[in-house]
């Protein structure tokens, strides 16, 4: 089926970093054919410079042709979709790359004008909302136009294929199907590190923070994958609802077990003295299902750390303290699964030493990326890697305390040196 591809905000920052070069990839790779790219723009473009600009050749031109139109006029929609001329036997991804305010019109006018038959699809980059309400209102005003079976919304971190490892992992291993529940597993902790700070992002981040911008979808992602139940007969299209699952039985945080900090130098570069925006926070969950009861479910995340690294860790019980208990899922850098093992130390003393049971890829083995992911299943109507709508609104119940507590200024805010540990930061409380 040919495929039609319109991007909203084919110039932005997120369009030229990623959209564009994964484009690129899919299509020399032939994993995608048949595919016509349109841009949206509100200035004319010139889309050789553009093409070039992001990708380094314009290998690209012959399927790509740039729309300029006014996004904030109705009437300019029944004109866009005369340029689309959709057929029958077409389908039309509508990618949407522009602020969420944005894109909420824009969906709007394109159901006015009835760019909403069954062959289109929206796919929406985060967030969907900034707490509960909003989450609620942005769903149900698009479920006003489009079904939800049309919706693909973007979390690309269950797109990394480290993410999509931890399942494969989990459902293909017999020796860790039968001890992953609580009675053996004692912890386990969700990590998004980083090192770089806001890079200039001072408006976005100002009103997003730490918990908004990477926890609320990312780290909730990754926790419902360690989480959800894998049956035997598992059906990848099934993955959203196991999820949904996993992330239901699990209670609403408690802010009293949330850290909320901001590296110091941050109210100087937002240019805002009394900014209480988090660059980092740590929460523990906990799940009623009995499967993972009583086991501290940890997510951390923060900028201008000492190291980047994402990762899942999980830990066993020990029978006794000189015994190894750590699995590591690591998403990145340096993508593979670890064992931290206690072996023996080679030589005549009878000694213990750490060493690690590791996977990892080889250099020439060239991991998609993310977006390439989200694109070619989009493209084949695979949703396994899309948040549902339904996600999405039980992710924000789980985390409403914390915002409600934050808003009335309850919790503390730690100021952290630019390159600190998780470690020092959580033990400044
Ligand atoms: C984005 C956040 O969603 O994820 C950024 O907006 C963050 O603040 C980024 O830096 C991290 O993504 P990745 O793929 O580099 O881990």
């Amino acid at each position: 089926m040919k495929t039609k591809l319109l991007i909203f905000g084919i110039t932005g920052d997120l369009s030229t970093r990623k959209l564009l070069p994964a484009l690129h990839s899919i299509i020399a790779s032939g994993a995608v054919k048949d595919l016509q790219i349109i841009g949206v723009s509100r200035r004319e473009v010139d889309t050789a410079k553009l093409l070039h600009d992001s990708l380094g050749n314009t290998k690209l031109a012959p399927m790509v042709s740039v729309v300029s139109m006014d996004l904030a006029k109705a009437e300019e929609y029944k004109k866009l979709k005369s340029s689309i001329a959709l057929k029958d036997d077409e389908q039309l991804l509508v990618y949407l790359s522009v602020p969420p305010m944005a894109s909420a019109q824009i969906v709007d006018f394109m159901g006015q004008a009835g760019i909403n038959t069954p062959n289109v699809k929206l796919l929406f980059e985060k967030p969907f909302g900034v707490d509960l309400t909003s989450a609620q209102e942005v769903i149900s005003r698009t479920a006003h136009y489009y079904n939800e079976s049309q919706v693909y919304r973007i979390d690309h971190y269950l797109a990394k294929e480290m993410a999509q490892n931890i399942v494969a992992f989990r459902g293909g291993n017999a020796l860790f199907s039968h001890v992953w529940n609580s009675g053996v597993i004692e912890k386990i902790e969700v990590l998004a590190l980083e090192k770089i700070g806001i890079e200039g992002r001072a408006g976005f981040y100002e009103q997003t923070g730490a918990l908004r911008d990477v926890l609320q979808g990312h780290l909730m992602q990754l926790l419902s994958l360690v989480l959800m139940d894998i049956p035997a007969n598992f059906d990848w299209d099934a993955m959203p609802e196991h999820r949904l699952k996993a992330l239901r039985q699990l209670e609403s945080a408690n802010p009293r077990q949330a850290v909320r900090a901001q590296y110091e130098g941050y109210q100087h570069e937002v240019d805002n003295p009394g900014s209480l925006t988090e660059t980092f926070v740590s929460l523990h969950l906990t799940s009623r299902d009995e499967r993972w009861k009583g086991v501290p479910l940890i997510l951390t995340t923060g900028k201008a750390l000492n190291k980047k690294s994402t990762a899942v860790r999980v830990y066993f019980r020990k029978f006794h303290n000189a015994q190894s208990n750590c699995l590591v899922f690591k998403i990145q850098p340096d993508e593979g699964i670890e064992i931290e093992l206690f072996t023996k130390k080679p030589g005549y003393a009878r000694e213990f030493e750490r060493r690690s049971l590791s996977y990892a890829y080889s250099e020439d083995e060239a991991l998609p990326d993310a977006y390439e992911q989200v694109l070619v299943d989009a493209i084949a109507s695979k949703k396994s890697l899309f948040t549902s709508g339904d996600e999405v609104i039980e992710s924000w119940r789980i985390l409403q305390p914390i915002l409600n507590s934050w808003e009335m200024a309850d919790q503390p805010l730690f100021i952290y040196p630019k390159g600190s540990s998780t470690h020092t930061i959580s033990s400044v409380e």
